[in-house]
């Protein structure tokens, strides 16, 4: 397989995500037996997680979306976040889900977290694509993760790099 430039090795392939998914979409399944739930997803990076996430879950399924913009100019030097989209329903009373794409610091998770909760959701839960825990700066109840990374730059599936690479099938790692 070719990769694109800059790209160094691929670390999970398509086959193995899908795999994983299908898992973590079943576990999801049974904690939230006999209820529905809402997933809410953080644009741009978490759609490709959530599309494939929601149609591994079983129970009934509402969908949301929260943009953010960060005011740091890397995504290695996280800063504060911002709300730039804000959720087209209310949450109150329900079952949320948090899909992210990569928790790294945990910063951005921890924000959206304080801000859902404020709005009274019945339950709150963050479920992650990827979990990036060396690089853990704040504590994130994680309660749902497919795969943890380790401290490497990675693309694809949704993750980008200067908005590049997002749609890959599968998730890479950038050359240092
Ligand atoms: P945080 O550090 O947990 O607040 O994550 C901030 C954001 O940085 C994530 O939502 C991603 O958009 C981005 N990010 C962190 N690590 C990576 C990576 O390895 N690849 C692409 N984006 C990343």
């Amino acid at each position: 397989m070719t990769l694109p430039p800059g790209v160094e090795k691929v670390l999970f392939p398509e086959e193995e995500i899908q795999a994983r998914i299908a898992e973590v979409g079943a576990e999801i399944s049974e904690a939230y037996a006999g209820r529905e739930i809402k997933l809410i997803a953080v644009l741009k990076g978490s759609i490709f997680f959530l599309t494939a996430l929601a149609k591994a879950v079983s129970i009934p399924v509402r969908l949301d979306f929260l943009g953010i913009s960060s005011f740091s100019s890397s995504p290695r030097a996280p800063g504060v976040v911002r709300i730039s989209k804000d959720l087209d329903e209310a949450i109150e009373g329900e079952d949320v889900l948090l899909v992210e794409d990569i928790v790294d610091t945990g910063l951005t998770a921890r924000y959206l977290l304080q801000t859902l909760a404020s709005r009274e959701p019945n339950s709150l839960a963050v479920c992650t694509f990827l979990d990036k825990t060396p690089r853990r700066l704040v504590q994130v109840p994680v309660r749902f993760r497919c795969f943890e990374i380790p401290d490497r730059f990675v693309v694809g599936f949704g993750l980008d790099y200067n908005q590049l690479y997002r749609n890959l099938p599968y998730v890479a790692v950038m050359k240092p």
